[in-house]
């Protein structure tokens, strides 16, 4: 009886020292440690600023894939960020009114307004200010003014009442700031939750064990110092071209000075934003001016140009694998096209 218990106290001690020396103090949870560096999808991108109404959205959709308010009829923001194309148009660089080519590539719209800034050089400060100034941009819409755009809007009756059901209490709603919100409201539901999100909010199978190594990879090597946060990316400037010139590796055809552009500071020379990951499995080509073909070839080139590390070919795939997994829901109301108020296109006086 004696020899049983003290056979039994010995097996318990001894099970406790195993336990306390193989305690996993060592090896950190890899989802805390993801979770320190990234956040899972909200439902909405809300802004104080804009504040989201159904009456907002519901106009913003219908404005997103109007053509009849560009110069020449066909531009819709739906040409350059097409839903079925995950929010972009394939091209290196997209083609707008007249046939006018566009300066650098169209990252996605889906979850464009979770970034601090828009555009890859930082030069709109929300999806309402980009929507807006589109209206002008000579290769995107090419209207002359505001005035022109929104005379060619308020051509069409039905979106009359429709800024007027938006904008409530407003004498005169049919504006370029309002269209701005109606579409930047629309841009804030465009959230696409992903299997990363899952894996975030404790579902361990959400992601594969290929796709876990190559999250580990991702913080490990430094991308993570990059693009972290809720867009894993979106939230800062940074050099394109830390260890090296960025064009040596993209084989840019023409060199695009970034931000240095927007503000004549040198120490803006080849700065970009850093752009949100979501979804990047699904748009290429890559980069600022879509110089790089394949997902692969992309990350190769950042290990290469912002760390200065030659990756193996087993980490690219990891890598790649936990991009994939980034790879969103597309939203109901963006996959399925509205059908657009009736009304002639209004050409542009003759010049
Ligand atoms: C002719 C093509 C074209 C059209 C039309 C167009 N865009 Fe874009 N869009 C682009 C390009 C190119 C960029 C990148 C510009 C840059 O960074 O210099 C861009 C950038 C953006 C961005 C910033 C994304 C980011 O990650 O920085 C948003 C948001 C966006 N567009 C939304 C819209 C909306 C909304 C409309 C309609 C009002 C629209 N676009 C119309 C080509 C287009
Ligand atoms: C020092 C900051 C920094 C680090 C570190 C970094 N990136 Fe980037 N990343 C950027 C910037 C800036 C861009 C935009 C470059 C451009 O096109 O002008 C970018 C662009 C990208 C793109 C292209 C996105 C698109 O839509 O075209 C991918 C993919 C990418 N990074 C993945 C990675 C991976 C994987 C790593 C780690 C191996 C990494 N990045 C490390 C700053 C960084």
């Amino acid at each position: 009886m004696r020899v049983r218990l003290v056979v039994a106290v010995v097996a318990m001690a001894a099970l406790v020292v195993w336990s306390v020396l193989a305690a996993p103090a060592a090896t950190p949870d890899p989802r805390a440690q993801a979770l320190a560096a990234f956040k899972p999808l909200p439902a909405v991108a809300a802004s104080p600023a804009n504040p989201i109404t159904p009456e907002k959205v519901a106009l913003g959709r219908l404005l997103y894939f109007e053509p009849r308010v560009s110069a020449d009829g066909t531009v819709s923001c739906a040409r350059c960020h097409q839903p079925t194309l995950y929010g972009t148009d394939g091209l290196a660089k997209p083609i707008g009114v007249h046939g006018r080519e566009n300066p650098r590539n169209a990252p996605t719209v889906l979850n464009a307004a979770l970034q601090f800034v828009e555009h890859w050089r930082g030069d709109r400060t929300s999806v309402e200010d980009q929507a807006t100034q589109a209206l002008v941009g000579p290769p995107s819409f090419g209207n002359a003014n505001d005035r022109e755009a929104m005379t060619r809007l308020a051509a069409i009756p039905e979106y009359t009442r429709w800024f007027a059901r938006a904008f409530p209490g407003e004498a005169d709603p049919v504006t370029a700031r309002n269209w701005g919100r109606a579409i930047g409201a629309y841009e804030r539901t465009l959230l696409t939750p992903s299997p990363f999100d899952a894996y975030l909010g404790g579902d361990e199978a959400a992601l594969s064990s290929e796709a876990k190594a190559g999250l580990a990879a991702f913080m490990q090597v430094g991308c993570a110092d990059c693009h972290d946060g809720v867009g894993v990316g979106g939230r800062e400037f940074e050099k394109f071209g830390v260890a090296e010139e960025y064009w040596k590796a993209t084989k840019s055809a023409a060199i695009d000075k970034g931000r240095f552009d927007v503000t004549n500071r040198s120490a803006d020379l080849y700065v970009f934003k850093v752009p949100s990951l979501r979804n990047v499995a699904m748009t290429p080509p890559y980069f600022h001016d879509g110089s790089v073909a394949t997902l692969p070839e992309a990350v190769r080139v950042m290990a290469r140009v912002q760390l200065g590390k030659a990756l193996t070919e087993a980490q690219v795939t990891q890598i790649v694998a936990f991009l994939d997994s980034l790879t969103g829901t597309l939203p109901a109301d963006f996959v399925t096209l509205p059908v657009l108020p009736a009304g002639a296109f209004q050409p542009a006086a003759a010049p």
